[in-house]
C-alpha cells in the first residue's frame, strides 16, 4: 500500500465505522420506535429537520443534522440532543455558556412540566426566615426565583461548573444572600450539618449511579437533622433505556477520542426506583415521589 492510499485508508476506516454504529442506534431506534407504535408504519417527518437541534444549537447557528432526521425516522419523538446520533460531544460548563442567550425561556417553554415543577420544588422548601439552602447546578437559578418570592431571607449556596450561568444568576438577584461557588459538586466540599435544606432541578440526570452513591452520603452529612432533600429532573423511561444512554455515551466518547476526566453535556437518566434506592442507601429517609411531570420527569423528596 502507497502512503496515499494507507491516509486514505485511515481516513475512510473510523467514517465506516462510525457509520455501521450509527445504523445499529437507528435500528435499536426503530425496534422500540414499532414497539410503541405497535406495528404500525413508522413515519417520516421530514419537516422536522433541522428543527429539533435549532432548538438546541449554540447561539445564532443552527444544526441542520441528520441525527434528528434519523430519530424522526424512527418514530422517536425524544427531542433535541437525546435524537442525535451524530453529536459532537461539548464539555458541561462550555455547553451552558454557549446557550445562556434564551436559556431562562427555553427551560420553561420546552422542558417537560418546567411550567409547574420551578413553583412546585420551591413549595418543598422551608419557609422559616434565613434558611439555609444547597442547590446543586444552580445555573441561572430558575428554582430560586419562586423560592426568594416566598422566603427572601433565605441563604443560598448555589454550586455550578458554569461561570456563566452563575452570572446570569448574580444578575437576577442583586438583594438576596448568595453564596456561588463555581466547581463540580462531586469535588466542592459541603460540610456537615450546614443547610436546612438542599434542591436540584434538572442537573444530576448527567451522572453515573456510582458518582451519585457518594455524592448523596456528603449531602446527607451536609444536612441538618430534620432537614430535605428536594430533587426534580427527568429520569429514564425504562431500565434498557437506561443501559442504551450509557451505553451511547461511551460509544461517543470513544469515537472522540474523549477521556472520562472531563463532564460532558450528555444526557444519561437513571431509573427514578433506582434513583431513588440510591439515596435510600446514602442513609436518607422517607424517599418519595411527589409528584410527576408528564412521562418521565419527577419530584422526588428525601428527608435527613
Ligand atoms: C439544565 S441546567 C439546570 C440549571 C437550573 N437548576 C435550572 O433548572 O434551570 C444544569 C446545570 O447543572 C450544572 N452542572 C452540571 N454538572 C455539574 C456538576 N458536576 N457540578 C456543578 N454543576 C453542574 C450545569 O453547569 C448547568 O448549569
Amino acid at each position: 500500500m502507497t502512503p496515499e492510499q494507507n491516509d486514505l485508508r485511515n481516513a475512510v476506516l473510523p467514517l465506516l465505522r462510525r457509520i455501521t454504529k450509527c445504523r445499529t442506534r437507528i435500528s435499536k431506534r426503530k425496534a422500540r420506535a414499532s414497539d410503541k407504535l405497535k406495528g404500525q408504519p413508522v413515519r417520516l417527518s421530514f419537516f422536522i429537520f433541522g428543527g429539533i437541534c435549532a432548538d438546541r444549537a449554540p447561539q445564532g447557528k443552527t444544526n441542520f443534522c441528520f441525527g434528528c432526521v434519523y430519530g424522526k425516522m424512527a418514530g422517536d419523538d425524544l427531542p433535541t440532543e437525546r435524537n442525535c446520533i451524530f453529536m459532537k460531544l461539548e464539555k458541561m460548563d462550555e455547553f451552558f455558556a454557549a446557550r445562556i442567550e434564551g436559556y431562562d425561556e427555553h427551560m420553561k417553554s420546552n422542558i417537560e412540566g418546567a411550567s409547574g415543577f420551578y413553583a412546585y420544588t420551591a413549595e418543598l422548601l422551608p419557609r422559616e426566615a434565613k434558611s439555609r439552602i444547597l442547590d446543586l447546578g444552580c445555573g441561572t437559578g430558575l428554582e430560586l426565583e419562586a423560592y426568594f418570592a416566598k422566603n427572601p431571607s433565605a441563604e443560598v449556596t448555589g454550586i455550578d461548573l458554569s461561570e456563566v450561568m452563575l452570572n446570569a444568576l448574580k444578575a437576577k438577584f442583586p438583594d438576596n444572600k448568595l453564596n456561588l461557588i463555581q466547581g463540580s459538586y462531586f469535588s466542592v466540599p459541603f460540610g456537615e450539618e450546614q443547610y436546612d435544606a438542599a434542591v436540584s432541578v434538572e442537573s444530576l440526570h448527567h451522572f453515573r449511579a456510582d458518582m451519585k452513591a457518594s455524592l448523596y452520603r456528603k449531602l446527607h452529612a451536609a444536612l441538618k437533622d430534620g432537614g430535605v432533600f428536594v430533587l426534580t429532573d427527568y429520569f429514564a423511561e425504562s431500565e434498557e433505556l437506561e443501559k442504551e444512554y450509557f451505553q451511547n455515551l461511551a460509544e461517543l466518547k470513544k469515537e472522540q477520542g474523549l477521556s472520562d476526566d472531563e463532564f460532558y453535556h450528555y444526557d444519561t437518566p437513571l431509573l427514578v426506583e433506582h434513583e431513588m434506592d440510591i439515596l435510600r442507601q446514602a442513609g436518607f429517609r422517607d424517599v418519595r415521589i411527589m409528584k410527576q411531570w408528564g412521562e418521565s420527569t419527577y419530584t422526588v423528596l428525601s428527608a435527613k
